[in-house]
């Protein structure tokens, strides 16, 4: 697995931060980068304690890992240092100079537009920031004094680390519903989502990337505005135990059951070669915190081989619990 890159496969919130905790603890990660923005927050639980995280890269648990912030990613100074400050992770952080920046008005301008309103945005910044970035009037991470210190060439670091044979990981946000490109437009995030957008985002070519993992929840969850196929009641999924809240906004989530026409169709345009399935014990209780295939349940097994015929993606690896080591790995 020299070069990962990770996806989220629905509206985000698959748990892509535990799966990217999980596999940098694993498998000793040398460099992760994240992409996207502070919209997206990461959630990783170790030893009881849990993190949100919107700027450092999910895979800090790993006390070697090299943390970046790739060129199109956006920039949040104020969380980003309010995270350096929880995560102590300042000697090993790195923010590409070319990185852009989200201002105070930029936050402004999301919460008080009708259009973002109607889109229901998480109200951080990121769409205004984007358009500013476009304009070409964006500030970016080399103007801003606070950051010197962690300013970076990241294109070139992990570009150098692969030829070194160091393992990467390209960190994707939100999910591919949400993407500008591919999604429910307009009910969509600033920005594709995929895994060429992340690539592209981190400064990685397609052909140096070994294996594109899309993250699939066993259920479909959504925040904000727009549709969503099979949508329950709120009533109905708190029944079923899989009501949620937003780990960025505290919104309620919207959910629905999964869906394999979605998840065929994302796998395939993103080119995924291996999936993850996160939170098979909220559809499957007796399945908590299981180590082991063999000792799922039968109706949680024939779950997972459903989703592998009808993604035609070995579920290499299987969320059991929130914990990173929560996890069925059936890689090799
Ligand atoms: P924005 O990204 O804040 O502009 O919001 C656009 C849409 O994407 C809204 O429906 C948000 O709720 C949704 N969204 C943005 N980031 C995330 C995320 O990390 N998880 C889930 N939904 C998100
Ligand atoms: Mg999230």
């Amino acid at each position: 697995m020299p070069c990962t890159v990770i996806l989220g496969a629905f509206w985000g919130d698959e748990g892509k931060g535990k799966i990217i905790s999980y596999l940098a603890l694993k498998d000793k990660l040398d460099f992760c980068v994240r992409t996207g923005s502070v919209n997206a927050a990461h959630t990783v639980w170790r030893e009881g304690k849990r993190y949100a995280l919107h700027m450092v890269p999910a895979a800090f648990l790993y006390e070697k890992c090299r943390l970046l912030v790739g060129a199109g990613a956006n920039v949040h100074v104020a969380k980003f240092f309010e995270e350096l400050e929880l995560t102590k992770v300042n000697d090993r952080m790195g923010i590409d100079q070319m990185a852009s920046i989200i201002e105070e008005k930029h936050t402004i301008q999301d919460k008080t537009s009708a259009v973002n309103k109607g889109i229901g945005t998480t109200g951080w910044g990121v769409g205004p920031a984007l358009e500013e970035r476009a304009r070409r009037t964006a500030k970016l991470a080399k103007d801003i004094p606070e950051l010197r210190s962690y300013l970076a060439n990241v294109a070139t670091e992990i570009n150098e680390g692969l030829d070194a044979g160091k393992k990467v990981l390209l960190e994707g946000t939100q999910g591919f519903m949400l993407s500008l490109f591919y999604g429910t437009y307009p009910y969509v995030t600033g920005r594709d989502t995929g895994a060429a957008a992340i690539c592209s985002e981190a400064g990685v070519g397609p052909t140096r990337v070994d294996e594109v993992l899309i993250v699939y929840k066993s259920f479909m969850t959504r925040v904000g505005a727009g549709p969503m196929p099979g949508e329950m009641t709120k009533e109905e999924a708190k029944k079923r135990g899989w009501f949620e809240t937003a780990a960025g906004t505290g919104r309620d989530r919207r959910s629905a059951p999964f869906d394999f026409d979605l998840a065929r169709r994302n796998a395939k345009i993103n080119g995924a070669t291996q999936a993850a399935l996160t939170k098979l014990d909220c559809i499957f209780p007796e399945c908590r915190s299981v180590q082991e295939f063999e000792e799922l349940s039968e109706d949680a097994k024939q779950f997972v081989k459903e989703v592998e015929r009808r993604t035609r993606l070995p579920t290499v690896l299987i969320g059991t619990g929130p914990e990173a080591l929560d996890i069925i790995d059936r890689r090799n």
